[in-house]
């Protein structure tokens, strides 16, 4: 695996072809990145998150949820596995936290949120990859300290690295 250096704490450190890695100093930096997601969000997109417990998935989708005009907080859903928001699109955030079984995610029947005209933000899933959408935004978010967190973003798929694309320049502060 190559080493990214972190040259500048704020910006992209790095971009290849299908994958931007970023640096967020503390939630509000977060949230931002995931305004920033949203506001670029078309229907039918999917980002899929990654990342241990507490690392700031939901604090992601809360900034993707304003990014797309929804007002109300995506707090994290706990007991909800999918809560649907209204917003410039509507907004699918599905939380695979709670199931185990690569089975009892495919009796869930996401594929109306997953293949509809919304857009799908899926924390936990690494737990449903195999059954989940080939074409996504993966979002792989590692906790470096208290405050802070890395965002690795990657994709195959055309219709995203458009927004790798469009997030290379980000600086995440206000
Ligand atoms: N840079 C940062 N980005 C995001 N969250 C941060 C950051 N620094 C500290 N935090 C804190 O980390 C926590 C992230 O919580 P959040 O609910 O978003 O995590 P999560 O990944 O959704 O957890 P879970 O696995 O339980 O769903 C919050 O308490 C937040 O204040
Ligand atoms: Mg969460």
């Amino acid at each position: 695996m190559r080493q990214d250096k972190a040259t500048s704490p704020n910006t992209a450190d790095r971009i290849d072809m299908n994958r931007l890695k970023l640096i967020s100093h503390s939630p509000e930096q977060t949230q931002r990145l995931g305004t920033h997601i949203g506001e670029l969000a078309l229907p039918g997109d999917i980002f899929l998150l990654i990342g241990e417990l507490g690392t700031g998935k939901t604090c992601l989708t809360q900034g993707i949820a304003w990014g797309l005009n929804i007002k109300e907080y995506a707090l994290s859903p706990s007991f909800v596995i999918i809560r649907e928001l209204h917003g410039r699109l509507p907004l699918y955030h599905i939380d695979l936290y709670r199931l185990d079984r690569v089975e009892e995610i495919a009796e869930l029947g996401l594929d109306d949120y997953l293949y509809g005209k919304g857009v799908c933000v899926v924390e936990w899933a690494e737990k449903g990859l195999s059954i989940l959408p080939a074409e996504h935004l993966l979002i792989q978010i590692s906790y470096l300290s208290d405050t802070e967190r890395s965002f690795q973003l990657k994709s195959s798929s055309k219709r995203y690295l458009e927004i790798l694309a469009q997030l290379k320049h980000l600086s995440l502060n206000s």
